[in-house]
């Protein structure tokens, strides 16, 4: 089976760790996959080597990462030239109403416009509020945030909102869209 490359941007650490557990379902449907920050020197090599690719962004202050933006800018072409797919990692998606939906939405439709990328495939997860991560003025104003959205406003602790089982599920999605087309392929030859 083909290379996945799972890139990301985060500032906090979880859309990293989702790449992570993105990347171990897909070993475990016998793919290699590896993880790597679009941020890294080697990423464009990484892409170059990969058989398809996953690029992950966060969301802060309504907008996704300037580094996802630079990568996709820049590799735009190779990551079109393989199976693709983009996931986005915000607390609107760990909350459970319309408004926060439509949040989601937005936050999609403005990654495709800005950046020119139209995905194969896209999911969207909840992130976390780190407060351990959080300098005082950050802290002050996702507690406030926080007040409104989840409640979680014990800064004494972080919160983790990513539902694992739709992680998992989106991975197992893209390793079956990976094989189908290695499939499409192999049987075009066939012909
Ligand atoms: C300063 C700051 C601003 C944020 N702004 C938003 C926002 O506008 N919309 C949203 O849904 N989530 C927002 N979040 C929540 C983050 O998307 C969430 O914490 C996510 O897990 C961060 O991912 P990362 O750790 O990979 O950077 C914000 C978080 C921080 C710390």
């Amino acid at each position: 089976m083909g290379t996945i490359l799972v890139a990301y941007g985060s500032k906090e650490g979880q859309t990293e760790k989702i790449a992570g557990r993105i990347a171990e379902a897909l070993a475990a449907h016998g793919h290699d996959a590896r993880t790597a920050s679009v941020a890294d020197s080697d990423v464009g090599e990484a892409l170059a080597d990969a058989d398809a690719v996953l690029v992950g962004s966060s969301i802060h202050l309504g907008a996704h990462s300037k580094p996802v933006y630079e990568f996709v800018r820049e590799h735009r072409d190779d990551i079109e030239a393989r199976p693709n797919g983009f996931f986005q990692v915000s607390l609107s998606s760990a909350l459970d109403d319309e408004d926060a939906r439509a949040e989601v939405a937005t936050y999609l439709d403005e990654f495709v416009e800005e950046s020119g990328w139209h995905p194969e495939r896209m999911a969207a997860f909840g992130g976390a509020l780190r407060y351990s991560e959080y300098g005082f003025l950050t802290r002050m104003m996702m507690k406030r945030i926080a007040k409104d959205a989840t409640g979680d406003t014990d800064a004494s602790r972080d919160y983790e909102y990513t539902d694992w089982d739709e992680v998992e599920s989106f991975a197992a999605d893209f390793a079956e869209f990976v094989e189908s087309t290695a499939g499409t392929a192999a049987g075009g030859a066939a012909v």
